[in-house]
């Protein structure tokens, strides 16, 4: 076990203890892993492969099927556009070929900085706000090039950084309750849910 920090450890140990199986906990890990690192690394999945009795070989089938979860780096900030249905009759196609051009990157690759990773989506299910992007899963829409440009210049300057965390963060707020140990005796007042309960959602902070 060489690469999560020793805090991350400790919160990947409790989160397998939830579950009746260790390897339920996969896909919670992944999401650990990747609020530390932004993304999945080799030695991550490793880890992970490791705490649930798993070969690294099924972290990374598990998590390569998910949009989630990214096994390669990506940006500071991935920006997905959706050009599905209601967005492309919005004005997606032309919206995505905008930040193309003002990202200076095609769809699936990464700044040279490293700021913005662009992906082109399926629907968000944000089409009431067509066209609709998500930057690190966060929705912002219906956006036109100018919003998008707005977007981009509030992501740089860091004014949006307490809404957008770095990529791989999805919540600040560590779960405490909801979950209960596995094996854990149950006591009045002690249902699912009930303070007290232990839990802890990965990738949550
Ligand atoms: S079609 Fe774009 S969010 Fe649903």
């Amino acid at each position: 076990m060489a690469h999560l920090s020793e805090d991350n450890l400790e919160r990947a140990r409790r989160l397998v203890a939830v579950y009746p199986e260790r390897r339920s906990a996969l896909i919670p890990l992944c999401h650990l892993a990747q609020a530390q690192d932004g993304w999945l690394t080799e030695e991550a999945m490793e880890d992970v492969a490791e705490l649930t009795g798993v070969t690294p070989a099924e972290v990374r089938g598990t998590a390569s099927f998910y949009d989630m979860l990214h096994t390669e780096p990506v940006g500071r900030h991935v920006v997905a556009v959706c050009t599905n249905i209601a967005c492309m009759l919005g004005g997606a196609y032309e919206l995505l070929e905008h930040v193309e051009e003002r990202l200076g990157v095609r769809v699936g690759q990464t700044t040279a900085d490293g700021e913005f990773t662009l992906e082109e989506a399926e629907c968000l299910a944000g089409c009431d706000t067509a066209p609709c992007v998500q930057v690190n899963h966060r929705f912002f829409g219906p956006l036109d090039a100018d919003g998008f440009d707005r977007l981009v210049e509030d992501l740089a300057s860091g004014a949006l950084a307490h809404e957008v965390p770095r990529h791989g963060i999805l919540c600040r707020v560590e779960r405490t309750v909801g979950l209960r140990a596995h094996g854990a005796a149950a006591g009045a007042g002690d249902a699912p849910g009930a303070p007290g309960a232990h839990g802890d959602d990965g990738g949550v902070r």
